[in-house]
């Protein structure tokens, strides 16, 4: 059967890598959670001290781009791919909330986003590609033929955030990640370059009321419609 690209976008924590991880697991495809990406430049730029909670030396990261190198390896008692950089697995690494609070701001630069997308769009050459970010049906793959939206209410996100860091440890209160996925909306929607926004022909999906399996055949029966037409 024909391979084909399938760009998840949408708010932070609305579910977007845990459907797209399952669907591609589900078709046999390859899950790239784009955000990673971002995520580790701003790891890479908070090690080598480019970034803090009031100073970011843009031109100081954009001057050492060419050090990062990002990689994705398939870890098989997980399930999914996790993310290297210059050869370390930095999996858990970039999901702090450090990171989060300063991810958004990173992603602003043009050359990181230059640099991010066309690695993205070789990965999707041989189709069969699930990729999950803010960008992926307007900018990376504006021809992929399926295309979701995914939202729900910045409370049931946060939380869903929220559960996430307590069950590894990571000592946070619900009021700080409420506070950092609102102001992660308004910096990915209102960015310059690229910015937060439904493609015209992407479908909608508001999981504030659905449960994981819900939301997860009702996207499957997407993707069925697209090869039934095809
Ligand atoms: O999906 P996530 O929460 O891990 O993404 C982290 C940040 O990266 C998000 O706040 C915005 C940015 N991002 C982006 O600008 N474009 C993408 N394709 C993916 C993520």
């Amino acid at each position: 059967m024909q391979k084909i690209i399938i760009a998840i976008d949408g708010y932070s924590s609305t579910g977007k890598s845990t459907v797209a991880k399952e669907l591609a697991k589900h078709l046999g495809y390859v899950y790239v959670d784009t955000g990673a990406m971002y995520r580790a430049v701003t790891f890479f730029a908070m090690t080598h001290n480019l970034i803090d909670d009031d100073h970011f030396d843009v031109l100081g990261l954009v001057s050492k781009l060419n050090e990062v190198k990002i990689n994705f390896k398939f870890n098989p008692t997980l399930g999914f791919a996790e993310v290297y950089l210059n050869g370390e697995n930095i999996e858990k690494e970039i999901r702090t909330l450090e990171v989060s609070n300063k991810v958004s701001k990173v992603a602003t630069v043009p050359e990181v986003r230059y640099q991010l997308v066309k690695q993205q769009q070789k990965m999707g050459e041989d189709k069969g590609l699930v990729m999950d970010g803010r960008d992926i049906g307007t900018v990376v793959f504006p021809y992929a033929k399926l295309k979701i939206f995914m939202t729900a209410s910045p409370e049931k996100r946060a939380k869903r955030r929220y559960d996430e860091l307590i069950s590894r440890g990571d000592k946070v209160t619900f009021e700080a990640v409420l506070k950092n996925v609102q102001e992660r909306d308004y910096i990915d929607s209102h960015r310059k370059d690229s910015p937060l926004r439904k493609a015209e022909d992407a479908i909608v999906i508001d999981n504030t009321g659905f449960t994981q399996e819900e939301q997860f055949k009702l996207i499957l029966r997407l993707v069925e419609r697209v090869f039934e037409d095809m």
